[in-house]
């Protein structure tokens, strides 16, 4: 297995992340805290989709006390927007709504840059605003969520992340990251520009605002550093909250976009949808009368872990569909058949979303926010 913050591959065993990572783990304590808040627990922590935190107790207990807190997540804009990257923003948007946060959406477009030889700047750039869009359309309150594009607010990302990438030497950023001698020197400068937003509105406030980030488990390494720096600068250091991954349609693996038959992007029309669901690898057996008589293994199966982790709600009912897979009673091309459906009708209601959001967009990144608010920073 392997999981940094530009690759992952293998079968993830999660609980070894938890050790390797040294976060911890998401306990039934912690889980029935953040129930309390919501009046009910988000499907997402049911699930475990969210399984491991660096010092959410802690933010919960500051905000108990009646301190706020914000909201830090992003994108790394290299193509278009695909099913896998909209869990920690649905998630997200209902911490949003739970605690009336405000939030920092950050978009690496220049890590993009530096790590691809295929993007151009402009190409970085455009495809920022493409998958705006998508954060937009997952229901971010407009007037709580600011956008940031590293190279649209490069000045004052800029200034800000040389106060931080101070603190850090090369021997640190190699150990965290495995940069190697081979490695541009923009990506080894890089983690001081992710780590920034963490701090933006103590900056803005001139007082102390913690912050908390929903992520996927690969973006650990960047909050050690980010975590070891906070205090130097006089802030508290930034908490996460940190999910899974989503697995492809092919067999093994996240969904990625470097493998597109296997992936839903939001932008997908229904024809190509429907194609890709049945294509897709399954946990059944490989053959209907192998499946009928020894059962499939749902935990295995891309098509199960879409309705267990995304679309079905209910808990009755995937447990019901986890037994019926186990026993042979139900085959892949009907359990197909039925996740096409609603994975279609999610993409058109998202694009329906992501049209009403094009207006808006631009009046949320960093730099018109700070116009509106009068601050020079
Ligand atoms: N580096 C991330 C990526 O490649 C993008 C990102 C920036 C991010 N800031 C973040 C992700 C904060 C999660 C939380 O996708």
């Amino acid at each position: 297995m392997v999981v940094t913050p530009w690759e992952v591959s293998g079968e993830i065993d999660y609980e070894k992340l938890i050790r390797e990572f040294g976060t911890k783990p998401l306990t039934d304590d912690l889980l029935e805290r953040l129930g309390r808040y919501a009046g009910g627990l988000h499907m997402m922590l049911r699930r475990r989709v969210f399984f491991s935190h660096r010092d959410l107790d802690l933010i919960l207990d500051a905000y108990d006390d009646g301190r706020e807190f914000i909201l830090y997540t992003g994108r790394g804009p290299s193509g278009q927007t695909h099913l896998g990257h909209l869990i920690p923003w649905i998630f997200t948007k209902h911490l949003q709504d739970v605690f009336s946060a405000k939030l920092y959406f950050q978009f690496t477009d220049d890590e993009k840059f530096l790590i691809s030889h295929e993007l151009t700047r402009e190409k970085a750039m455009a495809l920022t605003y493409e998958n705006a869009l998508d954060v937009m359309a997952v229901g971010f309150d407009p007037e709580r969520t600011i956008l940031i594009s590293n190279m649209r607010n490069a000045g004052l990302m800029y200034n800000r992340a040389i106060e931080i990438a101070r603190h850090v030497t090369l021997s640190t950023a190699k150990a965290v990251f495995g940069f190697k001698d081979s490695s541009n020197i923009g990506i080894i400068f890089f983690p001081a520009l992710q780590a920034v937003p963490c701090f933006l509105e103590s900056i803005f406030e001139e007082r102390d605002v913690p912050c908390l980030i929903p992520a996927a488990i690969d973006q650990d390494p960047y909050w050690r550093i980010a975590r070891d720096v906070a205090p130097k600068l006089g802030f508290s250091k930034p908490a996460q909250i940190h999910c899974r991954f989503l697995p492809g349609l092919g067999k093994g693996g996240k969904m990625s976009s470097s493998m597109p038959e296997t992936c839903i992007f939001t932008t997908d029309d229904p024809k190509s949808i429907e194609r890709k669901i049945m294509n897709a690898f399954t946990g059944g057996g490989s053959t209907i009368s192998e499946h009928r008589e020894r059962g499939g293994r749902p935990q295995e199966c891309p098509i199960f872990l879409y309705e267990y982790l995304l679309f079905e709600e209910d808990d009755a009912k995937v447990g019901e569909l986890m037994d019926k897979c186990r026993r042979g009673e139900i085959l892949c091309g009907e359990c197909k058949a039925i996740v096409a459906e609603k994975v279609k009708r999610f993409i058109e209601r998202h694009q329906e979303m992501r049209e009403r959001a094009r207006g808006m967009i631009e009046d949320l990144f960093l730099d018109r926010y700070l116009e509106r608010r009068g601050i020079r920073a």
